[in-house]
């Protein structure tokens, strides 16, 4: 019923509206969840889809299912009770910088429906790591979750590329009893410069400031760029791998505007390849999963890998656990579909894990890797 309230009332208010404003109404709605425990657990009732052939244990965490809510989504960390009620395995809230900042100017979130994809030059608008971190401890102690919490680190606009190491050290030190898992964000293509900080010695600086702070051992992952060479990919990983990594995610958005079929934003009437920003959907998919299946090659699939970009339906989900993936996660796959997404895709993991005889979701991981 919920369902069909969403589908034929929510989903096309939300999808007429101004793409940010959308995101704003959406992202009100479930900082109410989050807020309440009659709500939470309503919510649940209707989106959560629970089979232990999904669970997983990585880093030493419990995943209850492997579908998580991508970075970006909940930037400021406001609604973070809400997502395992929506069905979410784990959610990454930030990307978070230590300076409070306002992004960039508006518009910079577009719908581009004829590709199932989103551009966006958000900018890493976020109220900082202070306020967040005060404001996330009270939330957190109020109501502990369910499930596992990533948070992920990117750095300020206003601090300059070679004193990075020291504005995602200070950020980490802030959170780094908050989260279960933490990101450092090198490849938003939205921050001037950010993604030349996945060159060796900038990357391998800010993780060893970060790892000297990490006195409880937290799982680290970095973010990467799926614009990177295939050479590229392996050094950055190599780098990691030689700073204690936990794993990768893969990946951000992409410059390229190559596998678009719009080629004008009709909201300013000039042509993609002019406009700044990151494509986010289906354009990224294959690229996204070509890293992933890269990654697990070349670490012969001992670092764990969250898969991300362009997952509409199990199948996508899939295509991403079986080239490496252990985890997946969503955004653009939300826009367009709404919540129902995430039980349609668990319940879709469950049967080809039943169709292919393989008793948990741990057994696809890199099959066709
Ligand atoms: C509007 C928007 C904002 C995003 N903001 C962030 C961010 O702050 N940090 C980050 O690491 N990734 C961010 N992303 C990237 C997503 O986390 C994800 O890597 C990317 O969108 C690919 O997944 P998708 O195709 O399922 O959207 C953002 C994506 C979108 C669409």
């Amino acid at each position: 019923m919920l369902h069909q309230v969403y589908q034929f009332g929510l989903r096309p208010l939300l999808l007429s509206l101004d793409p940010e404003l959308s995101h704003q109404v959406a992202i009100e709605f479930c900082r109410r969840i989050s807020n309440s425990s009659s709500l939470r657990s309503i919510v649940h009732k209707f989106c959560a889809y629970e089979d232990p052939r999904l669970h997983q244990k990585l880093w030493g965490i419990d995943f209850p299912n492997p579908v998580g809510l991508a970075a970006g989504f909940d930037k400021d960390a406001i609604a973070v009770g809400a997502w395992s009620s929506l069905g979410f395995g784990f959610a990454e809230v930030g990307t978070i910088t230590a300076q409070p900042q306002p992004g960039n100017p508006k518009p910079r979130l577009f719908r581009l429906p004829n590709d199932r994809a989103v551009l966006n030059r958000m900018g890493f608008n976020n109220h900082g790591a202070e306020a967040i971190s005060i404001e996330l401890k009270a939330d957190l102690d109020r109501h502990p979750l369910s499930s596992p919490l990533g948070i992920n680190l990117g750095k300020s606009k206003i601090t300059p590329l070679e004193d990075a190491w020291k504005d995602y050290a200070s950020s980490f030190k802030l959170l780094r009893e908050l989260g279960d898992y933490f990101v450092v964000n090198v490849s938003s293509p939205n921050t001037p410069g950010l993604r030349d900080l996945q060159n060796t010695q900038q990357l391998a600086a800010i993780l060893a400031a970060i790892q000297t702070e990490n006195i409880e051992h937290k799982p680290i992952l970095v973010k990467i760029a799926p614009d990177l060479h295939n050479d590229d990919v392996i050094q950055v990983v190599n780098t990691c791998i030689s700073h204690q990594v936990a794993g990768m995610i893969a990946t951000n958005t992409t410059i390229s505007r190559d596998r678009l079929t719009t080629k004008i934003l009709p909201v300013t009437g000039n042509p993609l390849s002019e406009e700044a920003g990151g494509i986010s959907g289906k354009p990224l998919s294959n690229r996204s999963t070509e890293v992933i299946r890269l990654i697990w090659q070349a670490t012969n699939g001992k670092l764990p890998i969250i898969g991300v970009g362009g997952i509409f339906s199990a199948d996508d989900a899939w295509d991403k656990i079986t080239a490496g993936a252990s985890l997946i996660q969503i955004y653009t796959g939300l826009i367009y579909q709404g919540p129902f997404v995430v039980p349609q895709i668990l319940k879709g993991l469950v049967q080809k894990l039943d169709r292919h005889g393989l008793n948990d979701i741990s057994q696809a991981v890199g099959i066709k890797g």
